[in-house]
């Protein structure tokens, strides 16, 4: 990865750190985004000092679009290409609620801030030799979209993470149709599952968005967490590969499990109705078409 620059979103903390400090350990040149700038700051430095390589800084809040258009305009005054763009960032709300932009927060974070960060650095990407783009998917992303209630106009079931389960099968629908789109120009777009790992995203995560049945158990499943899921290397596995493997130079369209073993697309994620939908959706509500 020397000579490379890469950007990962979400590389503050948790799973984006780890896959930012794997990518610097590998040699390349890492920008980390997060929304706070001292966090973002200190996170560049100590990985800096911890593997010597050159690692930045940029803040945004993906959850916005304004947020968006600002990160990838100053990207571009700072660099003229970009050679793998990590979408890790991602989130879920417990209730349904609306960003400044009027879109619902778990589409905008997981679906739509990939898309747009994707279509908005496309000039830095194809300005490299062979880009790579890999999204993170997560929780049990294999059930069916409803193109009707994409975000969660009709219903929405949070307490069952159905929200955000549908909300990663469309970011797959959204990646898969993008790799199509962008295949004769070189520039690949998969997918990782990460491994679970206990990072600010889950210890943030409130009892009530829990199931109602493991509600009873959240305090135990806090305490046991950090025993349980405190291996992060692991965690960023997938996606390190995706990014830096000479295996999957050139390849697109892939989707890959937490051990980085090719994984077969959920069939709602591959259905070209709700990749119609999910597409459209994000053209709509960020006005960039590819
Ligand atoms: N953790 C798991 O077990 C697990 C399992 C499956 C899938 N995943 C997926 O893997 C990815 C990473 O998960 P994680 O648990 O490591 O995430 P996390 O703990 O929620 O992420 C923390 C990082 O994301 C940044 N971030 C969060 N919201 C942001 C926003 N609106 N704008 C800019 N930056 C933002 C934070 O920056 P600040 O410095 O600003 O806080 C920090 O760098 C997510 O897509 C998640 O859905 C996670």
């Amino acid at each position: 990865m020397h000579g490379k620059t890469v950007m990962v979103t979400g590389g503050t903390a948790g799973i984006g750190r780890e896959t930012a400090r794997g990518l610097a350990l590998l040699g390349a040149r890492v920008i980390i985004v997060g929304r706070n700038p001292d966090r973002a700051k200190d996170a560049a430095a100590a990985l800096t000092a911890e593997t010597g390589a050159e690692v930045t800084s940029l803040t945004a809040d993906l959850a916005r679009l304004d947020g968006l258009r600002g990160l990838a305009s100053r990207f571009a005054d700072e660099h003229d290409r970009l050679d793998v763009l990590v979408n890790n960032a991602g989130g879920m709300s417990p209730e349904r609620r609306l960003t400044g932009d009027g879109v619902e927060f778990t589409f905008a974070v997981n679906v739509l801030a990939p898309y747009a960060l994707t279509r908005l650095l496309l000039p830095r990407l194809r300005a490299a030799d062979a880009a790579r783009v890999v999204n993170l998917t997560g929780g049990l992303p294999d059930g069916t979209i409803d193109p009707a209630n994409l975000q969660a106009e009709k219903r929405f079931l949070g307490w069952t993470f159905a929200h955000y389960n549908q909300a990663k099968t469309a970011l797959m629908a959204m990646s898969h149709r993008f790799a199509a789109r962008l295949e004769q120009e070189e520039i690949t777009v998969n997918v990782a599952y990460p491994g679970h790992a206990y990072t600010p995203g889950n210890r943030a995560t409130p009892v009530r968005a829990f199931p109602y049945l493991f509600r009873p158990v959240a305090p135990l499943i806090r305490l046991v967490g950090p025993l349980l899921l405190s291996d992060r290397a692991k965690s960023a596995r997938s996606s390190l590969y995706l990014a830096s493997s000479p295996e999957v130079q050139g390849r697109t369209g892939l989707y890959v499990d937490a051990r980085a073993r090719p994984a077969t697309w959920p069939d709602g994620a591959l259905d070209p109705r709700a990749q119609d939908a999910v597409w459209d959706l994000c053209e709509r509500l960020t006005a960039l078409t590819a």
